[in-house]
């Protein structure tokens, strides 16, 4: 049975190949100190950097420069971000890049008027933004699509130091004001990271999907985001300019992780709680680290959401289930979904992203247990997944 829930998504999205005229129309809207926060260079490589400026330029706007965002964003990063935020009065903060920007965006939105150290108060002790602190308004253009950060209240942060890397989602006054999507501009990401995206976005539904023994709209969606995503991706793997499958895939993306598909329902995350360890240990690709655990995990706690396991292989991936036991029916849609990742090029071991032995115990202690999918996991279970990874 559906939950309570409230529905609301404040983002305003612009999609498709003339989105980014539409910057036109939001930056009125706000004072004229712009933080223009991207990443190690790739928007000055292919020239959405230059689109940004011209525009930023005719509308008046005074522009503070905030490139060299990291994948992974750091703490040190969010530090001077929001120094730089704060002492340039800023109005706006305009992410341009993938979620590592859009993340980094929105961290530093409530860091530059907070009283307290942000990591600790928004990661170690997971509070929330205080009414009174001002937070700063955030819009994106998106290049890189995956994390669903364009729609969504999430900040992922790494620590290094401390070997913790941490997601927390805020409420809707830190989602992005607005975000432009512009399938185009995702062309020139390349192939690592682009099937990185594909199963980032994968997992996110799957995340969600794989919890609950209740019958909820929400599953229907997803199995349905799933299909397209499979078709879309394996179009797009020949041929990456394919603008109907990429364009179906940025869209498909936005949708797994604008919270909409977890409303009523309760979800997972422990994919990502095992990944975001690894992330902590190798500063690895992040949807890498989300398929080099998945199926271990999959695998692991199957038995305990048996029914839903069935219902993937058949709603998802087909799977005859004629002369099957539900085991057999369950094993056949992970195997086709094992299939689909090779197919693709994802990481399969966590050992290629550069974890050994030795970090293993580490690991386990960095990895956060949720309580929402079919098996609140142990520190044998987790030590148990993470061994299974490195084959
Ligand atoms: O830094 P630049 O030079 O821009 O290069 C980036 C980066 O190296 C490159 N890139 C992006 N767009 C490109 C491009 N290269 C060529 N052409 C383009 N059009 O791609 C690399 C990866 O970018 P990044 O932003 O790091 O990737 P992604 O979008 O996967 O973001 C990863 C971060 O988001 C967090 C992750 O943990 C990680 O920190 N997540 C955020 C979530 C959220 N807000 O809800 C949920 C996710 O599960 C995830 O945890
Ligand atoms: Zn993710």
């Amino acid at each position: 049975m559906l939950g309570n829930f409230v529905f609301s998504n404040p983002t305003k999205l612009y999609f498709g190949e003339d989105s980014l005229s539409y910057l036109n129309e939001e930056l009125p809207k706000y004072g004229k100190n712009v933080q223009l926060v991207y990443g190690g260079g790739s928007i000055k490589r292919n020239g959405i950097y230059d689109k940004v400026v011209e525009i930023l330029k005719a509308n008046g706007k005074e522009i503070i420069e905030d490139g060299g965002v990291m994948p992974n964003p750091t703490v040190e990063k969010l530090y001077e971000g929001a120094k730089l935020a704060k002492e340039g009065n800023v109005d706006l903060i305009l992410a341009v890049g993938g979620g590592s920007c859009c993340d980094y965006a929105k961290a530093v939105s409530i860091s530059a008027h907070c009283k307290e150290d942000p990591w600790e108060k928004y990661y170690l002790k997971f509070e929330d933004v205080d009414t009174d602190t001002k937070i700063i308004p955030v819009g994106c253009v998106l290049t890189m699509v995956g994390t669903g950060s364009e729609m969504n209240g999430g900040a992922v942060i790494t620590n290094h130091e401390s070997r913790l890397k941490i997601g927390h989602v805020f409420g809707g006054n830190v989602f992005p004001k607005f975000s432009i999507l512009n399938p185009v501009f995702t062309y020139t990401l390349p192939e690592y990271q682009m099937v990185a995206g594909f199963y980032d976005i994968m997992n996110h539904i799957t995340e969600q999907y794989f919890s609950g023994e209740d019958d909820t709209t929400s599953d229907y969606i997803m199995e349905g985001l799933m299909r397209s995503l499979i078709h879309s991706s394996r179009i797009a793997i020949l041929n990456p300019q394919d603008y109907e499958a990429r364009s179906n895939i940025m869209w498909t993306a936005t949708w797994a992780l604008n919270t909409l598909v977890a409303m009523g329902k309760s979800t997972d995350w422990m994919v990502h709680m095992l990944g975001q360890a690894v992330g902590a240990y190798t500063d690895a690709t992040h949807g890498m680290t989300l398929s080099a655990v998945s199926l271990p995990y999959y695998r692991h706690i199957m038995p305990y959401g048996l029914a839903k396991f069935k219902r993937f292989a058949e709603n998802v991936w087909n799977i005859n289930p004629a002369g099957k036991s539900d085991k057999e029916i369950a094993e056949a849609g992970l195997a086709a979904m094992e299939a689909w990742m090779k197919e693709i090029g994802v990481v399969m071991s966590i050992k290629e992203l550069g974890v050994t032995e030795d970090m293993l115990e580490g690991l386990v202690k960095a990895t956060l247990v949720m309580d929402g999918g079919y098996k609140v996991l142990n520190q044998d279970d987790i030590l148990e997944i993470f061994q299974e990874s490195m084959k």
